[in-house]
């Protein structure tokens, strides 16, 4: 009791600050979101995202290999497909040549040590832009699994160390694992967007993928953002179903299934600083309206203080330069 106990005494100085800090923010904890394109020699900045960029095959891996020497373990890969490849199926996505496999190829063999994940799903070659197979409007569940098992081997195949997919079927990991374990690739990891809610901070991405839905939204895959219980329960049944890190995204507005998770699970739990509040903060400081780089710390420790041990965001590159500064 007061004035026995004084809160402030810990926080007098600097030294003492450090010596009772509770999270840590690392380098070593964080996957940087890298864009493909088809092309060559091509880095098309995008609208809706400052400072993101999206890159041919040539570029990305120079990208990469920058990113791998700041000492950032790992890299998340989406691919920008062309309009003309677009089906219902994701067709396209099993093309041997296609950009994710070239890029995948490209990177494991150039930079062997960097940890290559891959984003599995099919909005980015659907004709609909949604996560599944489309019929009379209704997104088909386990024939989007099938594809997504048969996508998942072929990155695999290629070289990708972590396949995540992030379309929020039902048993797609399951399938994913049993493809994998059949194949004899036992030691690709599965990072499962478990708890993936259907939000409008994807706003962003969607215009750098050109994915948006061309009907409905995605209610009914991605969770209602009102609900924690059903979170925790698509998180343990992923893990049931094989997966070995489980996701949440959003990151900031969903901390408290975070923690949640981190409370209830033993696996290791990522999360996914999405494109809106990447943005969000972008815009805030083009305004001059915050310190930005203050802000990006605090941001990024908050998913550590919550419970995650990595964090996918777009300030990857700058947190590490914030970090460094910091030493
Ligand atoms: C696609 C996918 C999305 C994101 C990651 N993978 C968009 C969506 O589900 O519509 C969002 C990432 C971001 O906003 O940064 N399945």
């Amino acid at each position: 009791m007061y004035p026995l106990k004084r809160n402030r005494r810990l926080r007098t100085t600097a030294a003492l600050r450090e010596l009772v800090s509770e999270s840590t923010l690392s380098i070593s904890d964080l996957l940087a979101p890298l864009f493909l394109i088809d092309g060559s020699n091509i880095k098309e900045s995008v609208d809706s995202m400052p400072g993101v960029y999206r890159y041919s095959v040539d570029l990305a891996l120079k990208k990469a290999k920058k990113l791998y020497d700041m000492g950032i373990p790992g890299i998340l890969l989406f691919a920008k497909i062309d309009q003309k490849l677009k089906d219902n199926s994701g067709e396209s996505a099993l093309n041997e040549n296609g950009l994710m496999q070239k890029a995948i190829r490209q990177i494991k063999k150039n930079i062997p040590n960097l940890i290559l994940c891959a984003d599995l799903a099919l909005d980015p070659y659907s004709i609909y832009g949604h996560d599944g197979i489309v019929e009379n409007k209704k997104i088909i569940n386990d024939r989007t699994n099938n594809v997504l098992a048969e996508i998942a081997l072929s990155y695999a195949k290629n070289g990708a160390d972590i396949i995540a997919p992030s379309d929020m079927m039902d048993g797609r990991v399951y399938c994913i694992r049993k493809i994998l374990e059949k194949n004899n690739f036992v030691d690709t990891v599965i990072m499962s967007y478990s708890v993936k809610f259907a939000s409008s901070f994807y706003g962003p991405f969607r215009n750098v993928l050109d994915s948006n839905p061309s009907f409905g939204d995605k209610k009914t895959y991605q969770m209602d953002f009102r609900n924690k219980k059903e979170g925790i329960n698509e998180a343990l049944q992923d893990i049931e179903e094989g997966a070995d890190i489980i996701m949440v995204k959003p990151g900031l507005p969903y901390l408290d299934i975070v923690n949640e998770l981190s409370n209830k699970t033993n696996v290791p739990i990522a999360v996914y600083q999405v494109s809106g509040e990447y943005s969000m903060i972008k815009s805030a400081e083009k305004m001059g309206w915050i310190n930005y780089k203050n802000v990006v710390i605090e941001q990024l420790m908050s998913f550590k203080r919550a419970g995650a041990s990595i964090i996918i965001t777009y300030f990857a590159e700058e947190a590490v330069k914030f970090l460094k500064e910091n030493e």
